[in-house]
């Protein structure tokens, strides 16, 4: 049989095409517009996501027997809101997960309802990318919307629900919308009356590997696909990732290098971070996971070179960058071009370079630009260690991860073995795989990682390099705190 993964992300919608083996017979990948209205803000039509998707899923199937295609799963951006009035109709843009406009919201459920009946509620505060602080935002600026709102979803639940017609969600996304009890895998009580939302409004919560449903006759007519093909819950884009990557069961690590920037720790246990500087989530695979998120990670390389530098070769930009400059610049990044969430929570940071000099070359910017995002993977990891977790390796994934460079800069910034692996398809490899436990093509998420992902090389910190790192990184860490208090007033 035949399973599509669906990676609807940020900048694009990445499609794969699967068989039973694993093996992947085809790729597409769809752009579609992001807005960004106001500083600090970021949305995109659901409309543009559907419409590329079913471009997408035809095109991936073109020229393959159609009637082996036997599931779907989507993996996708989290945290955006999207919701419907009684109609079905997108009420307005989807707020994105990397939007920064909440944050009187955030302040008042962090600091007047508590972070800690939060945390006691959902395992986790309020981000200002988090679903529910967008939910009062909408209330008390959009009242007359809101008033109208019948559904509320997620992004690739909104796929789900026009492939389908079942209004549902998994429990690794639901995790990331502060309404979700993440211990208990259940609606929030309390959330939805802080938010004045009903659970009726809300999706139906499964496991990720359960179907949902079977494609809509019409949706299957459009499509070109059986009608039976079923369509699985899917997950978050970084629990798909981690089932693609195979970061599942007790302690595994997953980064992803995407529009942002994730390390992903799976856990077979629940554990919160008392510092709640980690999402403490639900799992893909029925389980847990603790998880950093940097709201800007391969996309402030892709700033650097497109907007800034003016290139489309990242590799060529790179190559002048050897070994022993690695930690003996004087240059440094800080990669808060969205505000930051993971660990600083702080909407007004900002991106800056600092120590430039009359010698500083537009290398040594690219390498700043590349070490600004290693460093901020290192502040959540260090997280991580506070908590007694002793990672050693992780997995890698994402467009960023394609940069040998990068992926030596991470290893050794981080003191980290890197493993990289054979589909570099993260959210989208993930979310066939979940589509093909759905199908009874394995028995669990657990099975299909084990029998799917193969490693195909790793990236061993060397020591004089990770030595320098240790250096650079103890002033980087620095910089923030000096710089903290100096952001709010440039952003007026
Ligand atoms: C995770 C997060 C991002 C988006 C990106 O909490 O906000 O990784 O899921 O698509």
């Amino acid at each position: 049989m035949l399973y599509i993964g669906v990676d609807l992300g940020t900048s694009a919608v990445k499609l794969l095409l699967m068989d039973g083996a694993g093996k992947i017979l085809n790729i597409v990948s769809r752009e579609y517009p992001i807005s960004f209205p106001r500083p600090g803000w970021s949305e995109q039509d659901p409309a543009d996501w559907l419409r590329e998707t079913v471009a997408g899923i035809r095109e991936l199937v073109e020229g393959f027997d159609r009637t082996q295609v036997a599931g779907i799963g989507v993996g996708g951006q989290m945290h955006g809101l999207v919701a419907l009035d009684k109609d079905d109709r997108v009420l307005r843009p989807a707020i994105l997960w990397n939007d920064g406009r909440t944050e009187d919201e955030v302040a008042y459920l962090n600091g007047v309802i508590g972070k800690e009946k939060l945390s006691r509620y959902t395992a986790n505060i309020a981000f200002a990318g988090f679903t529910a602080p967008k939910l009062l935002w909408m209330r008390a600026h959009e009242p007359e919307l809101f008033g109208k709102i019948e559904k509320i979803m997620l992004p690739k639940d909104y796929i789900n629900y026009m492939l389908t017609g079942v209004h549902c969600t998994d429990a690794s996304d639901a995790s990331g919308m502060l309404l979700f009890d993440v211990e208990n895998r259940r609606w929030s009580p309390e959330m939805m009356e802080i938010c004045g939302v009903r659970e009726d409004q809300l999706a139906r919560v499964f496991e990720s590997y359960e179907t949902v449903g079977t494609l809509r006759p019409v949706m299957a007519r459009e499509l070109g696909l059986p009608a039976g093909v079923k369509v699985c819950a899917g997950a978050g884009d970084n629990a798909a990732a981690a089932v693609g990557t195979g970061t599942v069961g007790q302690g595994a690590c997953n980064i992803s290098l995407g529009t942002s920037g994730t390390i992903f720790i799976s856990s077979e246990r629940f554990g919160v971070d008392p510092h709640n500087a980690l999402h403490a989530f639900a799992h893909a695979d029925g389980n847990y996971h603790l998880m950093g998120c940097m709201l800007s990670a391969a996309s402030c390389n892709k700033w650097w070179m497109d907007d800034i530098v003016g290139t489309t070769d990242y590799a060529g930009e790179q190559s002048s960058i050897t070994d022993e400059k690695l930690g003996a610049d004087h240059v440094f990044f800080l990669p808060y071009l969205m505000g930051e969430r993971s660990p600083i929570n702080d909407v007004q940071a900002r991106g800056c370079f600092v120590g430039l000099s009359m010698d500083t070359s537009r290398p040594d910017m690219t390498q700043a630009v590349l070490e600004g995002v290693a460093f901020g993977i290192r502040d959540c990891l260090e997280v991580a260690r506070s908590l007694g977790i002793d990672v050693k390796r992780s997995r890698i994934c994402g467009g960023g991860a394609k940069s040998p460079l990068w992926r030596k800069i991470i290893a050794n910034v981080c003191g980290l073995t890197l493993e990289t692996i054979e589909s570099e398809e993260g959210p989208g490899y993930g979310g066939a795989m979940l589509a093909a436990v759905a199908c009874g093509e394995f028995a669990s998420v657990a099975e299909a990682a084990a029998r799917l992902v193969k490693v195909t090389g790793t990236v061993e910190p060397d020591p004089a390099i990770a030595a320098r790192y240790e250096a650079q990184y103890q002033k980087y860490r620095r910089i923030y705190p000096a710089l903290k208090d100096v952001f709010p007033a440039l952003n007026g």
